[in-house]
């Protein structure tokens, strides 16, 4: 199946590493003009030199920490100048906030600030590009909802499937698809390395958790974004969907 998407403009946020970095990785494949978006410069600078190798188009490599107020602002202005349109973004840049019952003020306003309040920016700082061409794709890399301790990036991300189901209804008849996709537990630097360190920790939680018993890699969310960025998938919007192995119990 071709998803054309040859010659869509698709900014990624947190294209750095883990699921960002696979999701770039094969929207290149497919033929669109990559915007990598995260603050370490080196890792950006190293994904668009091997997606330039494999032929696809040189992404444009933008520096920000989405926690600054005017990051989103700034990301729109200087894609919009280089390419004039913007047709998909993926909200994907965040990770697991857990918080201590009492936690302070500014704990929570940081965990709020990447994983809800950056997303809602860069829709609304790239949406009137979209809304000109009458086109666009929203794709917003979530999470869980089953908490099992106070986590402010749930907390985050149920307020992203909530505001993007409105937001999908708001803009539905103006060819903009809003949809959200929850990985289960996916290889990535914070699962890797912060959350699940070993391969026996690994093994352990996927016995216990996960039905199909293994993690998954940043290609099984990343297939699922090329699809709900498609034209092919016009009729796919305001939905949440899990790509976890089964992991998640809410049917
Ligand atoms: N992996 C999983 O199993 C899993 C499970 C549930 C939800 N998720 C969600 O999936 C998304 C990706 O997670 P991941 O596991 O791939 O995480 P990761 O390996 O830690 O990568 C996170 C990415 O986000 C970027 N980022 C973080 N803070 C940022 C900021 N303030 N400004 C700009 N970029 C920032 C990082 O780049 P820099 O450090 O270079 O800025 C990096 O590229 C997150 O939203 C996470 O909550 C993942």
């Amino acid at each position: 199946m071709d998803l054309q998407l040859r010659g869509r403009v698709a900014v990624v946020t947190g294209a750095s590493a883990g699921i960002g970095r696979g999701i770039a990785s094969v929207l290149a494949l497919e033929g669109a003009q990559t915007v990598l978006v995260a603050r370490r410069a080196s890792l950006l600078e190293q994904l668009a030199e091997e997606i330039a190798q494999s032929k696809s188009p040189t992404p444009l490599v933008i520096l920000a920490d989405l926690r600054d107020r005017e990051a989103p602002r700034r990301v729109a202005e200087e894609v919009l100048m280089k390419f004039g349109r913007t047709d998909i973004l993926v909200n994907n840049a965040g990770g697991s906030r857990p918080l201590s019952i009492d936690a302070n003020d500014d704990l929570w306003e940081e965990a709020l600030s990447v994983n809800f309040t950056a997303v809602r920016k860069m829709a609304q700082a790239l949406l009137p590009a979209m809304r000109a061409r009458r086109w666009g794709r929203i794709v917003n890399i979530t999470g869980s909802l089953e908490p099992r301790t106070v986590n402010g990036a749930n907390v985050a991300k149920a307020g992203v499937h909530v505001w993007a189901k409105g937001l999908a209804c708001d803009v539905a008849k103006e060819g903009i698809t809003v949809n959200c996709i929850g990985p289960g537990r996916i290889h990535s630097e914070q699962i890797d390395e912060r959350m699940h360190p070993t391969p026996e920790n690994q093994a352990a939680f996927a016995a216990l958790n996960i039905p199909m018993g293994y993690f998954g890699d940043p290609e099984d969310i990343a297939y699922l974004v090329a699809y709900l960025s498609s034209e092919k998938a016009r009729y796919i919007t305001g939905q949440s969907l899990y790509v976890d192995g089964g992991m998640h119990r809410a049917i």
